[in-house]
């Protein structure tokens, strides 16, 4: 009983969290496009030694920033239907991982991958499975800060299932908060939005899949997916 009563408060609180932002994601989307757009306009207007052109610059900044996380909303809303296809999550993730080079390059981060030989097809939508990978990869690149910087990514298949793990060596996740991360809106950064775990957690269960996550604080944190293998499974 206590476990369905569990259940049914998680679904409740998960209701009204999306609730809420649904109607958050609606007020601000009018005024925010007003302020973005008029403030361009001021912008243009400014002759480039006005020192109020920088702080103009810094309000279209944040704009076009809470737009994103605002487009990032409506996505998640809106997500559901998947165009699935036999694919390799082998040549997903060096597609992803190429994304990230430069920028893991230019941060001395190493991205080392570790595939099992002869990973089969398995049905995925590739856009979503991609953008869920990228978050992952994103989120190990921000907490990166101690000197050694390795991001593993490994595939392989365990227990009638896809394993694919992510692991980092930054700076892990305070056990008070391990809980939470996978929540809408949860962040510990500056500029959140705190929406990159809810969609890639979004998109692994629309995959019938599940993500779950160890992590020690100051060593790393490692995500692990897992994506059935039978039933909506290996082609
Ligand atoms: N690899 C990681 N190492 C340490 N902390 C992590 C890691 N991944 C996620 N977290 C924690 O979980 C929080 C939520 O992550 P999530 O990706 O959902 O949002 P975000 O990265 O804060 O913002 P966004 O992804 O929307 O830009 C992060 O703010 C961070 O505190
Ligand atoms: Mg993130």
């Amino acid at each position: 009983m206590k476990a369905e009563r569990e259940g049914i408060e998680e679904k409740e609180r998960a209701e009204s969290l999306e609730k809420m932002i649904d109607a958050a994601a609606h007020e601000i989307r009018n005024p925010l496009t007003s302020i973005g757009g008029f403030t361009q306009r001021i912008y243009k207007r400014l002759s480039d030694d006005d020192p109020n052109k920088e702080y103009a610059k810094m309000v279209i900044e944040d704009v076009a920033r809470l737009e994103s996380m605002i487009r990032r909303i409506v996505d998640l809303k809106t997500m559901g239907v998947l165009r699935i296809e036999p694919l390799n999550v082998r040549n997903i993730i060096n597609d992803v991982v190429e994304i990230f080079a430069k920028e893991a390059a230019e941060k001395n981060i190493k991205i080392a991958l570790e595939f099992a030989e002869n990973l089969p097809d398995i049905a995925l939508d590739k856009n979503k499975m991609k953008a869920a990978i990228a978050n992952l990869i994103k989120n190990a690149i921000e907490a990166m800060e101690r000197e050694h910087k390795v991001i593993k990514i490994a595939a392989y298949i365990s227990d009638e299932h896809l394993q694919i793990t992510v692991s980092d060596t930054g700076k892990g996740i305070p056990r008070n908060k391990i809980q939470y991360i996978f929540d809408p809106l949860f962040t510990s950064k500056i500029y959140g939005p705190g929406l990159g775990l809810t969609i890639a957690r979004r998109i692994i269960q629309e995959h019938r899949g599940t993500i779950s996550v160890e992590s020690e604080q100051g060593k790393g944190a490692t995500f692990i997916i897992m994506l059935p293998l039978k039933n909506s499974g290996a082609i």
